[in-house]
């Protein structure tokens, strides 16, 4: 990039809605993976304070669990009951052993206490429809069947009330516990989906969905009216920062690919998309080291990226959970040094805090530059979304700057902004782009129609103001 000044022009108008923003977009997902779940959310047979802690910083609206890749060999019958009577079971997906001292019951805890939607994904790899729809019953059935009547005897009376449901994971790869092509997936979703309905008809269904338009549309085609979602995962590394950077775009184009193959496939929008698995995946990141890493300011832009696409396809994208929260690809690293957060859980703070309940359309001038990794594209230096909190009557805009050397100039005009006065400002920054130091300032800014903003470089700019009426 050159140096120097950039300039942009920004205009929002408030009346111009794009959408609601369905919350679980703030989403979570944790494995039984390296040390995701043993030695970080679940140490010395509880849960984790400290981590515990750090989490309800973020108030995770959902939490996708068991796997991943897990998920493909589980048998949830063998994590419930007394824990001094669970067997540890070889897990054959990341060749680990699991003491399945972390079961249902202890999900169900840990999300009671985030206040998180509980998210099930069932084993498609070596797991029964059988095993899926008693599963079901365990968590919601009342009283009286044989499966829901394990829970009762475990001192949990009132059913667990589990609404999403995902039907397997990554099944379209060769590295899945029961890889297999799209028909055949299709037809065990549908399958799978209609037992498990059949215990619980309020579920939500998840079917799993890829970069794959032919496989979209078999499964979108074969079981659309047993599933609620199709899932998308997407992990992105390069060692160029711009082109990290710029992976949110390629993701918004998946997601906008998978969206229209929905209303193609479908004729219409109610089946919605679970982005229930992105992050970037650092080369560091090993099996040997249980897949952890070191996430530095460039995450949270590219976080923050992802975000502001999250809110431009608020119509269609209803659930993303970010891959994962614990030591795994982490957002708050575990070890004994105690438990601390890392640049993209302050992204994720601010996005999740300031955020209002309705995406508004926002138009960008700004300079481009050109990326390579995901095919050709033009990137905008600046990436800006805004929204409007009904309730609250707030504003909320996130402005981010992906220059590495210059503040760019921001000339914005926001129709429908009548009242000024002093807005919060919230900031994001660090030392540098590779640097794991990450903090965020806080400020006002003043406010009216048409006002200036200069962003400085590599940051994540809030301006949260309530409006008038
Ligand atoms: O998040 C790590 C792994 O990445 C998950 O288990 C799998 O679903 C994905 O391939």
């Amino acid at each position: 990039m050159v140096k120097g000044k950039g300039e942009a022009r920004v205009a929002i108008d408030l009346s111009d809605e794009v959408g609601e923003i369905n919350r679980n977009v703030y989403g979570h997902f944790i494995e039984h993976l390296g040390k995701c779940i043993y030695g970080g959310i679940w140490k010395e047979g509880d849960l984790d304070r400290g981590v515990v802690d750090l989490i309800k910083g973020l108030d995770p609206p959902i939490l996708r669990w068991p796997g991943g890749n897990f998920a493909s060999g589980y048998h949830w019958i063998d994590g419930i009951g007394p824990s001094e009577e669970r067997k540890p079971k070889f897990d054959l997906a990341w060749r680990a052993i699991d003491p399945n001292a972390f079961g249902t019951n202890e999900f169900i805890k840990l999300c009671r206490i985030l206040q998180a939607e509980p998210y099930i994904c069932v084993n498609m790899g070596s797991g029964t429809a059988e095993e899926a729809a008693n599963w079901v019953e365990y968590c919601n059935g009342p009283a009286g069947s044989y499966h829901a009547d394990l829970r009762v005897r475990g001192g949990e009376a009132q059913p667990f009330g589990v609404r999403f449901w995902g039907l397997g994971n990554e099944v379209y790869g060769d590295w899945q516990i029961g890889h297999c092509d799209a028909a055949t997936y299709a037809k065990q979703a549908l399958e799978f989906a209609k037992r498990m309905r059949w215990v619980d008809p309020a579920i939500k269904t998840v079917a799993v969905g890829c970069d794959d338009p032919q496989w979209n549309w078999e499964v979108l085609r074969t079981c659309k009216d047993q599933i609620d979602y199709i899932s998308l995962h997407k992990y992105y590394y390069n060692p160029d920062y711009y082109e990290r950077v710029a992976a949110p775009l390629e993701a918004e184009r998946s997601l906008a690919r998978l969206a229209a193959t929905i209303l193609a496939a479908t004729g219409e929008r109610r089946v919605k998309i679970a982005f229930d698995e992105w992050n970037l995946w650092h080369p560091e990141a090993k099996l040997e080291n249980g897949l952890n890493q070191s996430p530095v300011l460039a995450d949270a832009i590219f976080a923050a990226g992802i975000f502001n696409a999250m809110h431009r396809l608020c119509p269609d994208v209803h659930i993303a959970c970010f891959a994962q929260l614990v030591n795994v690809l982490p957002l708050i690293i575990s070890d004994d040094k105690g438990a601390r957060a890392t640049p993209p859980y302050l992204a994720f703070q601010l996005y999740g805090r300031h955020a209002g309940s309705t995406a508004v359309r926002v138009r960008t001038a700004c300079e481009t530059y050109e990326s390579k990794a995901w095919g050709q594209m033009r990137v905008p230096i600046l990436d800006v979304s805004a929204t409007l909190d009904k309730a609250s009557r707030t504003v909320s805009i996130f402005i981010l700057n992906r220059d590495v050397d210059r503040e760019v100039e921001c000339d914005v005009s926001a129709i429908g902004l009548e009242r000024g006065g002093k807005a919060e400002l919230y900031e994001l920054n660090g030392s540098g782009v590779e640097k794991p130091d990450a903090k965020v300032s806080r400020g006002h800014i003043g406010l009216s129609e048409r006002f200036s903003y200069t962003a400085p470089p590599h940051s994540l700019t809030v301006i949260k103001q309530a409006i008038a009426g």
